[in-house]
């Protein structure tokens, strides 16, 4: 990638956008018609699939829980989803955010309600331009949603981070490459309460508050979003 001289000019970021702005997005529920549940979201250039099977009998046998569900997440980057064709399979890379993703959707399901079963949740990455965690994150608690299993709310998700010295919402590739930091954060709208946070990179107490912040008023709108997707499949009037 070519290293653009600077990243923010006269204030605004390379594509445009202010620093408090999200990429376009566009969720779409119910998109698969094998999945139990499924979503589609498009975020700036990331698109993301998730389909979800399930609760359904957990097997192998030995995986079983008596008294829970089991939630098990993959998450999956197409060959072709990235500049540099991805090797298929997994990796570390994947491996951790299929984790993180999984405690992310956690605390929300009622898997107790479920012994012995597990629900399973596929995100499959078609194209990436960074935030492909946290767009799967709101691809798969909508494709959660359509699969009607009881959940205490959604989950919403947005990268923050900073930028030369600005502080900004939804990093693209270039700014998560050339930029200072990336923070990921991930909420449950209704309790504010978070459910994921990495940070790759620095921030002062200040700069991290600040982010925190701009990404509770992004994910406000991706909520939003995501409850609209929902409507429009079910045929919810606006409220
Ligand atoms: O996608 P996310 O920001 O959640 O994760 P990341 O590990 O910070 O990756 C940032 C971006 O780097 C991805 O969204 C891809 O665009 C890119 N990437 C890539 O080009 N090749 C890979 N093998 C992995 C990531």
């Amino acid at each position: 990638m070519e290293k653009p001289e600077k990243l923010i000019v006269d204030g605004k970021r390379l594509d445009g956008r202010m620093p408090d702005e999200l990429r376009s997005l566009r969720i779409e529920a119910g998109v698969l018609k094998r999945a139990d549940g499924s979503a589609y979201v498009e975020l700036g250039e990331n698109k993301v699939l998730a389909a979800v099977y399930g609760p359904r009998e957990m097997h192998p046998r030995h995986d079983q829980q008596p008294d829970t569900a089991v939630l098990r997440c993959r998450y999956n980057m197409a060959p072709f989803s990235v500049e540099d064709r991805k090797r298929p399979g997994p990796d570390r890379r994947s491996v951790e955010i299929s984790k993180v993703i999984r405690e992310a959707l956690e605390p929300v399901l009622f898997l107790k309600l479920y012994p012995r079963s597990v629900i399973d949740v596929f995100i499959e990455i078609l194209q990436a331009d960074a935030g492909t965690r946290t767009a799967g994150i709101n691809a798969a608690s909508v494709a959660l949603a359509d699969a009607g299993i009881p959940m205490r709310d959604l989950v919403s998700a947005v990268a923050v981070g900073k930028v030369e010295d600005t502080i900004v919402l939804d990093l693209t590739k270039e700014e998560d490459q050339l930029g200072t930091t990336d923070m990921p954060i991930a909420i449950v709208p209704r309790k504010q309460l978070v459910t994921l946070l990495q940070m790759d990179g620095h921030l002062t107490e200040d700069e991290f508050k600040r982010a925190l912040d701009l990404g509770f008023r992004g994910c406000a709108q991706i909520y939003e979003v995501q409850r609209q997707a929902l409507r429009e499949k079910y045929g919810v009037k606006e409220e």
